[in-house]
């Protein structure tokens, strides 16, 4: 099968891309509006694009009528988010926060969720979530209706059980984040992993 993007299938583009480019990591991102409240919302347009210096991306799409959604219409506001990785033990709440709800309204507390200062950004991080990336906006790229939010990585949080502070390293085994699957709505789990080392 060929399929054409931008002119045949260019309703499917979204399902298919999203169903193919799997597992994605999920970003669950903190903001504040413009009266401090909270807003969080998960982006799995999303990753780790570099490390010197440390960037992330995601990317929301604008809704159907143009207007930005809350994550990107706070960033244009304060220029600062954070991104709050997605464990098994809160996929469900995650998932709570993907609800439209009208600007202005604190999902977290909706979600049942709490949340703890951030060191050098104004917008919190998820208690409940194993690690946090605090960023600040680096720019934003527009393609049509896509906003490229790339970060600039300020500050790391992990869980203390996740990190071993002699070697600097995140025990991975302990780490159980999940991943998006196809669209609508599949997930998995990260527990299935296997070793293979690159050639020399
Ligand atoms: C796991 C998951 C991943 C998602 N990934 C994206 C994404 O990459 N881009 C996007 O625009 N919306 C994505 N969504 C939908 C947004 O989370 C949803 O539109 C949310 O209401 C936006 O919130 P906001 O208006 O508070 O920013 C995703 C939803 C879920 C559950």
């Amino acid at each position: 099968m060929e399929l054409n993007l931008e002119g045949e299938h260019a309703d499917r583009a979204y399902a298919v891309l999203a169903s193919l480019v799997i597992p994605r990591p999920i970003a669950w991102v903190t903001t504040l509006n413009a009266e401090g409240v909270v807003n969080a919302a998960p982006f799995s347009f999303f990753n780790v694009l570099g490390a010197n210096p440390p960037i992330v991306g995601f990317c929301p799409g604008d809704r159907e009528n143009g207007d930005p959604k809350d994550t990107a219409r706070n960033i244009r506001l304060n220029h600062q988010f954070v991104v709050n990785l997605v464990d098994e033990g809160v996929a469900e709440a995650m998932n709570k926060t993907a609800a439209s709800l009208p600007y202005g309204t604190d999902e977290l507390m909706a979600a049942g969720l709490s949340t703890l200062p951030s060191s050098v950004v104004t917008p919190p991080r998820i208690a409940e979530s194993p690690a946090s990336l605090e960023c600040l906006e680096w720019g934003t790229v527009q393609i049509g209706g896509n906003r490229l939010i790339i970060g600039l990585v300020k500050r790391v949080h992990i869980r203390e059980e996740l990190f071993d502070p002699k070697t600097l390293r995140v025990r991975s085994e302990a780490f159980h984040v999940i991943g998006r699957m196809a669209s609508p709505n599949w997930y998995c789990n990260t527990r299935d992993r296997f070793e293979m080392v690159r050639p020399h």
